[in-house]
């Protein structure tokens, strides 16, 4: 079974851009809630999965049948990492990331613009992703539970959560104000230049801790 991971700092860590109780509720509830789920669907299966991953991968595009698997899973993921690609002491893109921004959007004010445009452009749920992809960075956003696992040749570098639980306590309707304000605050890029240097061969990228035979205690 999939265990719900620990979030990589305190729950008030982010404050004041991601309150403590949005924390709670976002992982304590949506969070273990798809894990839940993909548990309770895995448990029917006749083998155990051997990676989320591989879950993922497989449920993918696989119909009506497959589509509860697919939510649960790439939802289960999509938070573990979106955890990871936060941090309480962000302190901008390192040399590396820097070029790479550089080169692909002109700029860090650019790709700024660009990640909050297409974030507030986004219609109803869903990530937007910053992702490295042919040598080039970019950003883009999906739909509900969707993700980039199921793109081999697209490597996500960091993701902000659109779905209203993420912000909707404390900026209600103001995806606009949450999307600056994560921007500015909490992004990972350390975590970022660390998937950056695994797409370019250099390192493994993050991935979602192997299933257990029972359920870590927490
Ligand atoms: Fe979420």
């Amino acid at each position: 079974m999939f265990n719900l991971p620990n979030l990589p700092y305190a729950y008030d860590a982010l404050e004041p851009t991601m309150s403590a109780k949005t924390l709670h509720l976002h992982h304590d509830k949506h969070h273990a809630a798809y894990v839940k789920a993909l548990n309770e669907i895995l448990s029917e299966a006749s083998q155990p999965a051997a990676s989320l991953e591989d879950v993922i991968r497989h449920s993918a595009g696989g119909g009506s049948g497959a589509a509860k698997l697919f939510n649960n899973a790439a939802q289960t993921w999509n938070h573990a990492f979106f955890w990871e690609a936060m941090s309480p002491k962000t302190a901008g893109p390192g040399a590396d990331l820097q070029a790479a921004i550089q080169s692909s959007f002109g700029g860090l004010a650019q790709f700024r613009e660009a990640f909050i445009k297409e974030g507030v452009a986004h219609f109803g749920s869903g990530w937007v992703w910053l992702v490295a992809e042919g040598g080039k960075l970019s950003v883009k956003a999906t739909h509900d539970a969707h993700d980039t696992v199921t793109e081999r040749a697209v490597s996500p570098l960091i993701v902000c959560d659109l779905w209203e639980h993420a912000y909707y306590l404390d900026y209600q309707n103001d995806r606009k104000a949450y999307l600056e304000a994560w921007f500015d605050a909490l992004p990972n890029w350390a975590f970022a230049a660390s998937q950056l240097a695994a797409a370019n061969g250099n390192g493994l990228p993050w991935y979602f801790a192997a299933p257990t035979a029972t359920a870590k205690a927490a």
